[in-house]
């Protein structure tokens, strides 16, 4: 019977760096549903927060995030990520890892959103997660068995607790596992993730028993490049960071009369004016004519808009938002234990409360960085597999034949960039709770998906996940960070600090 010490499903950066710290320990396998560069860590472009500068402090680190986090945050989640990042980052670089430098050899630092310093490290100009997960990989080989293209269709639990997962091929025993499958993008039809990021870990926790938690707050981005009506690929915030300036069709300054940061406001600020300026009928670009040496700086993006015919020289690009990340998600402890035992959840796809409602610009490699290392080092401690153990038989959830229908995957991303979108209301929500509701989600978190194909994995997997955010967001009436009603446009003191937990316990109340 195949069995590992310790199971990982996804492979982008906090996955890998668990895995890291691990390897000497113990016998880890890593799943990956696709090719292990389709993740959003491999996207990632402006790069990886970390007060290293001589001019700053982790405090000041702190603030910035408490503060774009619109007081969401859980604070000692928050103190452990900027105290522990520098040192984990430094850690890399001693090994071999390499960011951007200055004339002298110094960390050249970027600038970002709602960041009161700069204090960015990036890598290949904007190559950073490519660079950083490029580098564990190497680090992995010959030591970790990465599985591609082998998707994780169930998590096994017996007696109260998870050992082991189900793919494709047939089940497999560990004595931890962890999910770090990332967030949900890709339900939405506009979005800068990877197209695999349709929100998986997020269905196969709530279907395996552990809660999620703060689903409501989607953070969008702001600047999508927008090309014949769709918008095609990040242009990252570190391009703000460098003077890049957000201009309507006319040429004004958009942000200059909505927030004192203007540009560099918080996402969740910047994405609500664009859009209020879109749905007016107006456009958005993103002015770079004063950015010396673009393409060397962002060959990416440079790449990007050359592969979708925009110029360069017209020194106008043109943006939209679009869905790039969640600040909820299966909800742990700051270890990674989630409700479940044996089952344990890191980066984007896990909730420690450290983004708040709003997270922090480049926070999230930082999030793998800190919290993959904390998590390897409680699974170190735990005892392994003893040889042959013998597996309790495992029933696969209950409802053997699902007798609904499925929509398709991109009609479940136009429902949700319409209804449960940048501005939300109590119709919007209820109407895309309906459109959902007609899919009979509760057989959904219950019906066996053995004889499934992956598609109608993946359509069913967003349909809970959509409904998940719908519905939480429904719940939460006040605006906050990535979560913003119209019909209720203020903070509410009353939902301060208040976390929506859900686990699927709530189908039998
Ligand atoms: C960006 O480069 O703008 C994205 C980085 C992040 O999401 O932190």
């Amino acid at each position: 019977m195949p069995q590992a010490d310790v199971i990982i499903v996804g492979g982008g950066l906090a996955s890998l760096v668990t895995a890291y710290h691990l390897f000497e320990h113990k016998n880890v396998i890593i799943f990956t549903k696709a090719k292990k560069e389709e993740s959003n860590s491999w996207l990632a472009q402006g790069g990886i927060a970390a007060a290293l500068s001589g001019q700053d402090h982790w405090h000041f680190h702190y603030q910035d995030t408490i503060i774009a986090g619109a007081d969401h945050n859980d604070e000692r989640a928050v103190e452990i990520l900027v105290q522990e990042g520098p040192k984990r980052l430094l850690e890399l670089v001693e090994t071999g890892l390499q960011f951007d430098t200055d004339q002298n050899g110094h960390f050249h630092f970027g600038n970002e959103g709602a960041h009161s310093q700069r204090r960015i490290l990036h890598a290949g100009g904007d190559q950073t997660g490519k660079a950083m997960t490029s580098f564990l990989m190497e680090k992995l080989y010959g030591h970790v068995t990465i599985v591609e293209d082998e998707r994780v269709i169930d998590l096994l639990v017996a007696d109260g607790r998870c050992i082991g997962v189900r793919t494709k091929t047939g089940a497999y025993y560990a004595d931890a596992v962890v999910l770090s499958t990332g967030g949900c993008g890709r339900l939405y039809s506009f979005s800068s993730n990877a197209e695999t990021v349709t929100g998986d870990g997020i269905a196969l926790a709530y279907r395996a028993g552990a809660a999620v938690t703060d689903m409501e707050f989607i953070q969008f981005h702001p600047t999508m490049l927008y090309v014949n009506g769709r918008a095609v690929g990040l242009i990252s915030e570190a391009v703000r960071g460098e003077g890049a300036v957000l201009v309507t069709e006319d040429g004004k300054k958009l942000m200059e009369s909505i927030h004192p940061q203007q540009d560099l406001a918080p996402r969740d600020v910047v994405a609500r004016a664009i859009h209020a300026e879109t749905a007016k009928g107006g456009r958005v670009y993103l002015d770079i004519s004063m950015i010396k040496n673009f393409a060397e700086r962002f060959p990416t993006i440079a790449k990007l808009c050359e592969t979708h015919g925009v110029g360069l020289q017209d020194g106008r690009l043109p943006v939209v938002p679009g869905a790039h990340f969640l600040m909820g998600g299966i909800q742990v402890d700051l270890s990674g234990q989630t409700s479940l035992a044996g089952l344990y959840a890191v980066g984007e796809v896990a909730c420690t409360g450290v983004h708040g409602a709003n997270r922090l610009a480049s926070n999230s490699l930082l999030e793998g960085l800190v919290f993959g290392a904390r998590l390897a080092e409680v699974l170190k401690q735990r005892g392994s597999a003893e040889k042959g153990r013998r597996f309790p038989f495992v029933k696969p959830n209950s409802v053997k034949s699902f007798t609904g229908s499925l929509p398709d995957k991109g009609q479940i991303q136009e429902i949700m960039m319409r209804y449960v979108g940048i501005v939300r209301d109590e119709r919007s929500l209820a109407t895309a709770r309906k459109w959902l509701e007609q899919f009979s989600i509760p057989e959904l978190v219950k019906t066996d998906v053995t004889s499934w194909t992956e598609e109608e994995i993946t359509v069913a997997y967003m349909l809970i996940t959509g409904w998940l955010i719908t519905t939480s967001a429904l719940k939460r009436t006040e605006s906050r960070g990535g979560h913003y009603r119209s019909d209720y446009p203020t903070e509410a003191m009353h939902w301060k600090k208040r976390r929506i937990l859900r686990t699927k316990e709530e189908f039998f109340a």
